[in-house]
């Protein structure tokens, strides 16, 4: 049931400030400004033991555990870092007994995360799931972990339940930050910040209009460059994965600060650039590297907090605290995609040689 969407992708990403809502709902702990997560497996003294995290999943779950680092180095000040599951597994990791290893799984029956899973446990790891199926094979495996709660995803693209990981790996990065050097007032502001987003998403979804005005002006392009730095990179890289999936337009996503190192001399007018700007102490680097582009002739539409003068267009996203930036900056280019899809023809649900759930290597 659609529920008078047209596709499941549509009615997932509107579904966003509803799903957020229920991976908030009972959590939070108000007296002691944390988070309660009651599937961990973790004491507080085991927490604190606790000397790198490392993340690990594929496609849009590896972009939303890279989101997920960032946010534990941020929150937790814990080494933190995400790769795709495939890789570690076949690079003989060194497994560390102080590591904390993390699996992320939209489905929880993705080979690859799974087969990295079996291995860390082989190896005597502790490993926890970030993970959306209810009792799936990666949930069962893990030595305990948090469920995402995005409700059922039909649409093999995913949206809604890239925001709710995201939210999940905030919570994740409270609660362990709020048992090590988060101060109170530091943990009040995050929770402040997280109750805030049903409704900051809500307020980005009824902009779809203008979204959709948009991309009709952009998809004309063969290709596309999606830019950001630090918080707004993972931002820039989900978003391009996802145009690239439905619409089968050629992106690539680079660190704004990269591009004077080579992709520059991609930039033309024929080739559009989706910049991620959040207002924060690296805005004013981001507006240089708008202005590299336009002085190459490129055409710019920015995602910011604010109008930005040097991009063609630019999307107002609702400003969040800094670390929450991103849930909300990439909700946006999911509408960008879909309508791009949409005025293409495409199969958005299902596109061309993709399944919902790799469950092969
Ligand atoms: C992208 C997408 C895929 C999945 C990936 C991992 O929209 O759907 O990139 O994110 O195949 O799937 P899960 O999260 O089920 O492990």
């Amino acid at each position: 049931d659609m529920g008078g969407h047209d596709t499941y992708m549509h009615k997932e990403i509107f579904e966003q400030a509803d799903a957020v809502d229920r991976v908030l709902r009972g959590r939070i702990d108000d007296r002691f400004s944390t988070v309660h997560l009651g599937g961990l497996n973790l004491d507080a003294r085991e927490a604190r033991g606790v000397r790198r995290i490392k993340i690990l999943g594929c496609g849009t779950s590896y972009h939303a555990g890279q989101i997920g680092a960032q946010l534990i180095e941020e929150l937790a000040r814990i080494p933190a870092d995400a790769e795709p599951a495939s890789e570690f597994r076949y690079r003989n990791p060194v497994v560390d007994p102080d590591t904390l290893y993390v699996a992320v799984s939209q489905s929880g029956e993705t080979y690859d995360v799974l087969a990295a899973v079996q291995e860390l446990k082989r190896k005597g790891a502790r490993v926890l799931g970030v993970v959306n199926v209810v009792g799936s094979a990666i949930a069962r495996e893990a030595d305990g972990g948090t469920y995402v709660h995005a409700g059922p995803e039909v649409c093999v693209v995913s949206t809604k339940c890239f925001t709710n990981t995201v939210v999940a790996f905030a919570l994740l990065a409270l609660h362990l930050g709020r048992i090590r050097d988060l101060s109170v007032a530091d943990g009040k502001r995050i929770i402040d910040g997280l109750r805030r987003l049903p409704e900051q998403i809500s307020e980005i979804l009824a902009g779809e209009d203008e979204i959709k005005r948009l991309a009709a002006e952009y998809a004309e392009a063969k290709s596309m460059m999606f830019i950001g730095r630090v918080r707004g990179y993972p931002v820039a890289r989900e978003a391009s994965l996802k145009l690239k999936e439905v619409s089968y337009i050629h992106a690539e996503a680079y660190p704004a600060s990269e591009l004077k190192h080579g992709p520059l001399a991609l930039i033309e007018p024929a080739m559009p650039t989706v910049a991620i700007v959040p207002d924060d102490d690296l805005l004013e680097k981001n507006r240089a590297a708008m202005e590299e582009i336009k002085a190459r002739s490129g055409r710019i539409l920015a995602v910011a907090h604010q109008v930005q003068e040097k991009a063609d267009h630019t999307i107002v996203v609702p400003k969040n605290e800094n670390e929450l930036d991103p849930i909300l900056m990439g909700i946006p280019l999911q509408l960008f995609a879909y309508h791009t899809a949409l005025a293409m023809g495409r199969d958005i649900d299902k596109p061309r040689n993709l399944a919902k759930s790799v469950t092969v290597e």
